[in-house]
């Protein structure tokens, strides 16, 4: 899709597919927190030697309270560096598989396609549940509810901690504290994939889910990114972090291991700069400042094509980059061919690529396959 838009001659075309956050120029800057930390670790690091499987600890310790809140995360909840939020991922499914061999896993539908993948191959089964309907662009929260009564105790079940990929749909407070509640009876092991805090509605704000949970249940994962919210994208800027009442020790020890036979030592660089940016109050401001701004970017877009037609009003409701179009293959195929506009297959499409000059044109070529598959 990538080439096919780059060889598109027409001037108009408009590119919805790319999973990367884009400023209204079309770029994805490197914060200015980031250049000035980069330039920091190049004067003052001395050596590059090893750190060992669990990463940078000092990364690890400032971006515990970012998650968790001021004073949190009791020494109860173990932390790795990962190599990415997919490297969380897979951390957290090869744990959970040598935990309980084939455990099962219940992922909501849709959801970021490779989710199911790592999990499969981690040995998990894997179990769904729909999290949301396009054509009603509405949160299908029973379906959520019922499969988690019906879940059974040992299952893990995946939850998107804010700005759910695809669909942008989140939960409200209430109902993760509904969520919370059931997960916390049957005993069900929840996996909350944080990758976009900061991209929704603002740092704690995008952390109440994940906060609900750990205050209440005695074990559960956070996978999280830092490569969205700090743009570190291809410097793979992870980790996992873990809460187990009971087994921290064993837990701990298991993770090492696991983590050791599947990249040994997590790359350093977005993570030391990670660190360098949450030590310094002038950065960490300039950060905020910057996430602040893609936020409200993002919060735009979504008002104003929620004013330019009453199908995407729900969007406006919802956070993050992306938001799931109820079209067919064929209607997204109509959209590049006829109206130069590219998404991928599954209707999902990536706000950020779109400015306010580009709304009107991406609504009409919205309405002109809508109108197609209705005549
Ligand atoms: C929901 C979700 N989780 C995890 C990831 C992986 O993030 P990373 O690039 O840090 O591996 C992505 C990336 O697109 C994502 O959308």
């Amino acid at each position: 899709m990538i080439k096919a838009f780059c060889e598109d001659p027409r001037p108009e075309k408009i590119d919805l597919g790319v999973g990367v956050y884009r400023d209204e120029a079309g770029e994805t800057p490197v914060f200015a927190a980031v250049k000035a930390a980069e330039a920091l670790l190049v004067e003052t690091q001395q050596t590059k030697a090893y750190l060992g499987p669990e990463g940078d600890t000092g990364f690890l310790d400032l971006m515990s309270p970012v998650i968790f809140g001021e004073g949190a995360a009791g020494a109860d909840v173990i932390s790795v560096q990962t190599p990415g939020g997919t490297g969380a991922l897979r951390l957290a499914a090869e744990l959970a598989n040598a935990a309980r061999p084939g455990a099962r896993i219940l992922v909501g539908s849709p959801s970021w396609p490779i989710h199911r993948q790592i999990f499969a191959a981690a040995g998990l089964e894997v179990a769904g549940f729909r999290h949301f309907d396009p054509p009603s662009q509405t949160l299908a929260f029973d379906d959520m509810l019922s499969a988690l009564e019906r879940a059974e105790r040992g299952d893990l079940v995946l939850l998107h901690g804010c700005c759910h990929n695809p669909s942008g749909a989140d939960l409200s407070s209430a109902q993760w504290a509904m969520v919370t509640g059931i997960i916390a009876d049957r005993g069900v092991v929840p996996l909350i994939d944080l990758a976009y805090q900061g991209l929704g509605r603002g740092l704690d704000a995008d952390a109440r889910g994940v906060r609900a949970v750990f205050d209440t249940v005695d074990e559960a994962l956070v996978a999280y990114s830092c490569d969205k919210n700090f743009g570190l994208y291809r410097e793979r800027t992870g980790a996992l972090f873990v809460r187990s009442r009971r087994r921290s020790d064993v837990v701990r020890s298991n993770i090492l291991s696991i983590a050791r036979c599947l990249w040994s030592m997590p790359p350093d660089h977005g993570a030391a700069v990670v660190r360098l940016i949450l030590q310094s109050p002038e950065l960490r401001a300039s950060w905020e400042d910057e996430l602040q701004a893609m936020r409200r970017r993002l919060g735009e877009i979504r008002a104003a094509l929620s004013q330019a037609d009453s199908g995407l009003a729900p969007l406006s409701d919802f956070d993050g980059l992306f938001a799931i179009l109820p079209l067919s293959g064929d209607q997204v195929e109509a959209m590049r061919r006829d109206g130069a506009v590219y998404m991928a297959a599954s209707g999902r499409i990536n706000l950020a690529g779109l400015t306010p000059g580009l709304i009107r044109p991406f609504v009409e070529a919205l309405c002109a396959v809508t109108t197609v598959r209705t005549a």
